[in-house]
């Protein structure tokens, strides 16, 4: 079966397509804040290889309040390799997150580490050869959280998809370093022969 006829039958896919949002990865966000209620007291956020920008769109659902003034003003900045069609209030980046510039400009954006969640949803295209393709997807995870650890204020929250690789422990190890406490989640809407 092809890959449309497939996703065409999927149930997040009809209901990304009813709720307006560009992609079904979008359910995976809402479960995983459903699960770990990762917007209470947030208002800046970085959308790491956030195209085509079902995430941001979550976020940006999320956030939005008339309440959000000064220090709670909504900032939203989306990264991608990829030019993605505009949103109401979210800044974009086009760019390669594991580039130094890229880094920067995002950086830039959060001067004095305001973000208060980052999120990754990076992963290659893949070529078939899992070695390769977690490999290649572990250096975007690796990227993310360089960028996370110049941006976040302390407590800050940061969500990375994470292909299930042989590597797995080495990159939780960096990550607990780094953060209190380290949890691997698998939303109902990732696919079971999905690694991420
Ligand atoms: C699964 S898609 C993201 C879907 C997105 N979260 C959404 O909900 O619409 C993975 C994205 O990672 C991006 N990506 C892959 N490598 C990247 C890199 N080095 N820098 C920036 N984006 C990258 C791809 O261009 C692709 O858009």
């Amino acid at each position: 079966m092809g890959k449309s006829s497939r996703d065409k039958r999927d149930v997040f896919y009809r209901l990304a397509k009813e709720g307006n949002f560009r992609a079904r990865s979008a359910y995976k966000l809402i479960q995983i804040d459903e699960e770990f209620d990762l917007f209470t007291g947030v208002f800046h956020v970085v959308d790491l290889c956030a195209a085509p920008g079902s995430w941001s769109q979550v976020v940006s659902q999320r956030l939005a309040s008339d309440k959000n003034e000064g220090e709670r003003a909504v900032k939203i900045v989306a990264v991608d390799l990829q030019a993605m069609a505009p949103l109401p209030g979210v800044v974009q980046i086009q760019g390669d997150i594991t580039k130094k510039g890229t880094a920067e400009a995002i950086i830039e954006h959060f001067e004095g580490k305001s973000a208060h969640l980052v999120l990754c949803d990076g992963a290659p295209d893949v070529t078939g050869l899992p070695d390769f393709d977690e490999y290649v997807q572990a250096q975007l995870l690796l990227a993310a959280f360089n960028i996370a650890t110049n941006v976040l204020v302390p407590e800050g929250t940061f969500l990375a998809k994470l292909f299930c690789g042989k590597d797995v422990l080495v990159l939780l190890s960096h990550l607990q370093k780094f953060f209190k406490e380290v949890v691997i989640a698998k939303p109902r809407t990732s696919r079971n022969s999905s690694i991420a």
